[in-house]
This record gives C-alpha cells, structure tokens and sequence, in this order.
C-alpha cells in the first residue's frame, strides 16, 4: 500500500488526477472503474482541464462505475448516471457507448447485479478502481456488515449513509433507500485501486481501513489484502495515522 499525503483537496485531487491519466496514456483502452460523491469532483475538474489543453485522450477509455441508487431515473439530477455525465463524460470525448452505470431504473435487483457482474468481466476486468470511503468506511455502497459482500448486489443503505447524503436531496426522505453497488469481491478484483480521502471527518475511517483489523465492519479495511493500493489523501484525512 502506498499513501501519499497532500496538503489540501486541491493536491489531492490534482495527485489522483495524474494517477488516471498516467493510466491512460500508458494504456489508452485502459478499463476506469470511476466512484461518485463530493471526493472525485475537484479530480474530474483536473481531467477535463488536462483534455482540454490536449494532454489526455478518452476516445478508447472504457468505464464501469461503482454504484447507483435503486429507483432512481437517470436524469435525476441525484442518480449516478446524472453525475457521471455531468462531472466527465459530457466534457471529454469518451464513447458514450463505452460508459457503463448500474441501472438504477431495472427493478429486478437480481437481474440488474447478474447483468453488470457479467459486463465488468465481459470487458476483461477493471484496470484501475477509483474509490472514496464513506465515513463508516463503505466502499462503493458496500456497508458495515457482518460478511463481505462477493459479487454486484442490491444494498439497504444505513441510516449513517443516508444521513451523510442527504445534503445532496430536499430532505433525508427523499434519499433512496437501496442502492446497487459492485460487491466487494468485485472491486478487489481490480488491478490496481486508487483511493482518495480528504477531510477531518474521514480520518477514522480511514485509519481503521489502513492500521484497524480487517473486518466487514470496515468494508475498506479488506483493501489491506490486495497488493497494488494506493491511496491519496490530505492531511485532515490523516491525521488518525
Ligand atoms: C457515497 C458513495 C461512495 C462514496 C462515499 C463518500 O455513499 N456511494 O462511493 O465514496 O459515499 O462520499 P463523499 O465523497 O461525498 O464523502
């Protein structure tokens, strides 16, 4: 595991930024598994800028990304999909057809997982995974438990995560209350897993996930067994370390 630390979200972001697209040009159809929330905007902002001044292509890139809440359409403003397209895919030349988001509109929750546990192999595996960590430290929408979630599954999300997003809705009711998420399995399944943290308020969590036992109460704690991590984090983040 390697940590870099930074002084701010701006170097974080800009670090995190360079790892991508360090990907890329060394591979240009490389597979991105991409994470939504607050963590990776300021990340997103820096790639597009490096697009714009004509430093990285996406035109070959392919992309899975991690989550998406159950029930919601697509152009919620608060669905993933929304997101993606809003904070990247719009604003480089990356394929549309080559983007993929867990449908959050298939009711089917079995027949949704099995689809996108399916294409994720169908496209030879993720090259790197991009990850935030929530502040219980879930991965993706993987919550504490008491077994690590395999492959791509339906999640009843916990009052903490829903407390934690509901800024981003007109009130906590408003917040799905399921969501599909890549299972742990999957993610680990990553060559490569590129974490970002920022803020005093993840500095629990993310001490645990580094130095704590590795236990699904941690989800982010398994990351301790896969032999290519490397996490970007400021200093508030670290502070626990
Ligand atoms: C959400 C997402 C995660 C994300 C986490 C942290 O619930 N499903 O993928 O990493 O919460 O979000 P933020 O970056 O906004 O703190």
């Amino acid at each position: 595991m390697r940590i870099y630390e930074t002084a701010n979200y701006e170097e974080m972001s800009r670090k995190a930024a360079n790892i991508l697209s360090a990907q890329v040009i060394s591979k240009p159809d490389s597979v991105l598994g991409l994470a939504t929330g607050s963590t990776p905007i300021g990340m997103y902002d820096q790639l597009v800028e490096w697009y714009n001044k004509g430093d990285v292509d996406f035109s070959e890139v392919k992309t899975v990304n991690l989550d998406e809440y159950k029930g919601l359409a697509r152009d919620n403003d608060q669905s993933y999909y929304y997101f993606m397209h809003k904070h990247l895919f719009d604003r480089v030349n990356i394929n549309p057809d080559n983007t993929n988001v867990p449908d959050g509109t298939q009711m089917d929750s079995e027949k949704e997982c099995a689809r996108y546990e399916k294409l994720i192999e169908s496209m030879g595996g993720v090259d790197i995974q991009l990850l935030g960590i929530g502040r219980n430290g879930h991965i993706g929408f993987n919550e504490p438990d008491n077994c690590f979630a395999k492959t791509t599954h339906c999640v009843d999300l916990t009052e903490s995560t829903i407390e934690a997003n509901k800024r981003f809705f007109a009130s906590a009711d408003d917040v799905p209350r399921q969501a599909y998420t890549m299972g742990i399995g999957t993610i680990m399944k990553a060559k490569k897993i590129l974490l970002i943290v920022n803020g005093e308020d993840k500095a629990d969590a993310l001490a645990k996930a580094v130095y704590g036992p590795v236990t699904p109460e941690v989800p982010a704690s398994i990351l301790q067994f896969h032999n290519d991590v490397v996490i970007v984090a400021d200093q508030a983040a670290l502070s626990k370390m």
